[in-house]
């Protein structure tokens, strides 16, 4: 897709207005300017440099650097197919559906692909943006913009579906990113969301989790590459205390279901963590959530046939509902 084919979507996100397109610039009626840098559209708003730069600042390395092979591998299965065989309604679905947060863009790549029906928009606050828009190019059902969550450049009323794989608890308020998504969104149409969960009821994933969140009040602070080496370090010595053990430990149908209760149980190689661990220490904002807390942001925004279930190999809620119908 072109800038032109999702213009009459676009609004303001400081005085909401719709924005127009010229000379390789988007602005609206009260002069907000919005430029285009290396081809992508940046529609960001105000807050960008009071709450957001810091997060761009570390999910741009996190995607743009050689992490985990993300720069060399082809996206032919992520986050979404993941989220997709744990559900029993289609994800994709209707003209236009937008992803939040998309990181690389390997999922917005996928959806679009999978689905040639559909116009896929994903948007992200980190330079990762650049990285995703390569894939643009290879599609004309797909479009990327740098944008926040926290304020979307975006009409009322406008995509079919909202797919968005573990970004609001990174949000400095995640219920804002709720309400937004509740105002994009056409009537009676879904959401589709993986979040953190606070594993209140697991003393095995309770306790480490208070430990690494002690851990983040340090490690926040860090530069993006003082945080990679020590992420780097740190992998072998958890993937030898948790991951290796819950592997041994799932040979055992005795064991199997403590196994499945370990933290970090998903690692491999010895240095499979390191992107996982830069993530989970370098976020500047991390929310988990309860259930009933999520229930309860449900019903203040009115959304009907909610749904809760899990991955089958990671930890977290797999969540979404409706907004109400007209
Ligand atoms: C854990 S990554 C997940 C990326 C992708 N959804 C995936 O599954 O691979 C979180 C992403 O959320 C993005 N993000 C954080 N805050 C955001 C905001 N306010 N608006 C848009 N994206 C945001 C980050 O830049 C990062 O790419």
């Amino acid at each position: 897709m072109k800038i032109q084919d999702i213009i009459n979507h676009l609004t303001c996100p400081t005085c909401k207005s719709t924005l127009s397109f010229s000379e390789q610039s988007l602005s609206c009626q009260n002069n907000h300017l919005y430029p285009f840098l290396n081809g992508v559209a940046h529609i960001l708003p105000d807050e960008f440099n009071v709450q957001l730069k810091s997060t761009s600042d570390i999910y741009g390395k996190l995607w743009t650097e050689d992490f985990d092979d993300f720069t060399n591998s082809k996206p032919t299965h992520w986050h979404y197919h993941e989220m997709q065989r744990v559900l029993s309604q289609k994800i994709v679905q209707g003209a236009l559906g937008l992803e939040i947060g998309c990181g690389n863009g390997f999922d917005s790549h996928c959806m679009a692909q999978e689905n040639p029906a559909t116009n896929i928009i994903g948007i992200d606050v980190s330079t990762s943006i650049f990285f995703a828009q390569t894939y643009q190019k290879k599609r004309d059902n797909l479009f990327f913009l740098r944008a926040s969550t926290t304020s979307l450049p975006f009409a009322d009323n406008t995509f079919d579906f909202c797919y968005s794989y573990g970004v609001l608890h990174h949000l400095p308020n995640p219920f804002v990113g709720f309400e937004e998504m509740k105002r994009v969104l056409k009537p009676g149409a879904p959401f589709y969301l993986y979040l953190y969960e606070d594993h209140q009821g697991s003393v095995f994933k309770y306790y480490p989790l208070k430990l690494i969140s002690w851990i983040r009040h340090l490690s926040t602070d860090l530069t993006p590459s003082q945080l990679k080496i020590l992420c780097t370090l740190l992998s072998p010595f958890i993937i030898v205390s948790f991951s290796w053990p819950s592997k041994v430990l799932n040979y055992f149908n005795k064991t199997k279901r403590l196994a499945s209760k370990m933290p970090f149980n998903f690692g491999k190689g010895l240095f499979s963590l390191k992107g996982d661990l830069y993530d989970r220490f370098g976020a500047p904002f991390e929310y988990r959530f309860s259930q009933n807390q999520l229930l309860n942001w449900y019903e203040k925004l009115s959304f009907e046939n909610h749904f809760f279930t899990r991955l089958e190999k990671y930890a977290g809620w797999v969540t979404g509902a409706h907004k109400k119908s007209l």
